[in-house]
């Protein structure tokens, strides 16, 4: 077989926040083969290798990605019950293996249409699966990190198919190694998932539990009513796929919950009662993060920094469903998201002292130009 690369391939059609210029070179990967041979392709070219998922974590920069631009499609999504021959699950779970280009939904659907319980509160996130483990996706108290049992991919040093158990990925909240250490080594090719045959639904966020009004130790309510529950939750904030809402267009949530140290937090916790942002009596949201660290809602902290819902920069624009979510309303470049980014993250250091960090991928910037709303950024 040979590649199809086109030159010149426009990319914000293929991103949820429909912004940024073309692709130097575009390939989609129906199979393994293909992937050796876009690495081979880029390595002749002297270009890096940019995989491309479902599009709905990235913002592409409007001059465009100077790369090889990879859509895996490898398609299939099957399931082992118990511990299959050569699947490597624990005993008493049922593994479900998909291919990385499988949309993310489908396996959720399938999963809770079989009864299995560990990905029940992820539904309505849209992207494929194989981008779910590069940043840990995770919502309404569950993250892929629980139930990932290895992740397939393809190294670039050598074109062998690898496949790493889900300890081995280093995850952390929305982070692992393949965004650190192992970036750019592996093309992700399929996901295995150790599920729960019969087990009970997580319902552990407390607005699920509001929302199915389940309270905390009691039983579960059926994984097919939390799933429902989680898509009308994420409807109501304009965080799933739908031409028809104004929101629609973006990249979920632009930046990261600053998780703190507990001495940064005793700082930045004080600073906001001083600021005079508190309503009399109102608690500042924070959560319990590993390793005693806290977790303060960034959502939170840009409205109290003087950021309302449905503010506009431009074409710009937050949500006017939640103020996590930077919205293109029609027409917006990625300087101007960028921009508007960057006045929000600027006011929130300034007034509370706590540096947030953009979630999504920035793709195709030149190094230096995004430094100050990413580690780790690239290409
Ligand atoms: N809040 C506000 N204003 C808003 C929204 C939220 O002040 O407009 C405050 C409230 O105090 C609220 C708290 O933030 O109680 C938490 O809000 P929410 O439950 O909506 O969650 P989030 O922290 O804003 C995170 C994830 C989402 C995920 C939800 C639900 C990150 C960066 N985002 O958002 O993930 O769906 O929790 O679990 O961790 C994504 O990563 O793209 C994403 C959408």
């Amino acid at each position: 077989m040979s590649l199809d690369v086109r030159e010149s391939v426009p990319l914000a059609p293929l991103t949820t926040l429909g912004v940024g210029g073309p692709a130097r070179y575009f390939a989609e990967a129906a199979e393994e083969a293909a992937v050796v041979e876009a690495f081979r392709f880029a390595e002749a070219r002297g270009v890096p290798l940019f995989v491309l998922g479902g599009g709905s974590n990235l913002l592409i920069a409007d001059r465009g990605v100077d790369a090889l631009v990879l859509r895996v499609r490898v398609r299939g999504i099957e399931l082992l019950r118990g511990r299959g021959e050569d699947g490597g699950g624990e005993a008493g779970r049922a593994l479900v293996r998909a291919g990385a280009g499988e949309a993310w939904d489908d396996l959720v659907a399938r999963s809770v249409a079989e009864g299995l319980a560990g990905v029940e509160c992820l539904s309505g996130i849209p992207g494929d699966v194989g981008a779910t483990p590069i940043q840990n996706v995770g919502a309404y108290g569950q993250e892929v990190a629980e139930t990932i049992a290895e992740v397939r991919a393809i190294e670039r040093a050598t074109g062998a198919a690898v496949v790493i158990a889900g300890p081995e990925c280093g995850f952390g909240y929305r982070d692992s190694r393949f965004k650190r250490a192992w970036r750019g080594r592996y093309v992700i090719t399929a996901v295995t998932f150790a599920l729960r045959p019969g087990g009970a639904a997580t319902v552990r966020y407390p607005e699920l539990q509001r929302a199915l009004a389940a309270p905390a130790g009691g039983a579960a309510p059926p994984l097919g009513e939390v799933r429902s529950a989680v898509i009308a939750l994420r409807r109501g904030k304009s965080m799933v796929l739908d031409p028809a809402d104004e929101n629609g267009r973006s990249a979920g949530s632009f930046f990261m919950n600053p998780t703190l140290a507990p001495g940064a937090a005793a700082a930045v916790l004080a600073r906001i009662e001083a600021a005079g942002v508190l309503a009399p009596g109102e608690a500042i949201p924070r959560y319990p993060a590993d390793g005693g660290r806290v977790k303060l809602s960034a959502a939170w902290l840009i409205e109290r920094a003087g950021f309302a819902k449905g503010t506009r920069h431009g074409a710009a624009g937050i949500s006017t469903r939640h103020t996590l979510a930077l919205v293109n309303r029609g027409g917006a470049t990625a300087e101007e998201l960028l921009g508007l980014a960057r006045r929000v993250r600027r006011a929130v250091l300034d007034r509370f002292g706590v540096a947030l960090s953009a979630e999504p991928d920035l793709v195709g910037f030149a190094p230096g130009e995004i430094d100050d709303l990413v580690s780790g950024a690239h290409l």
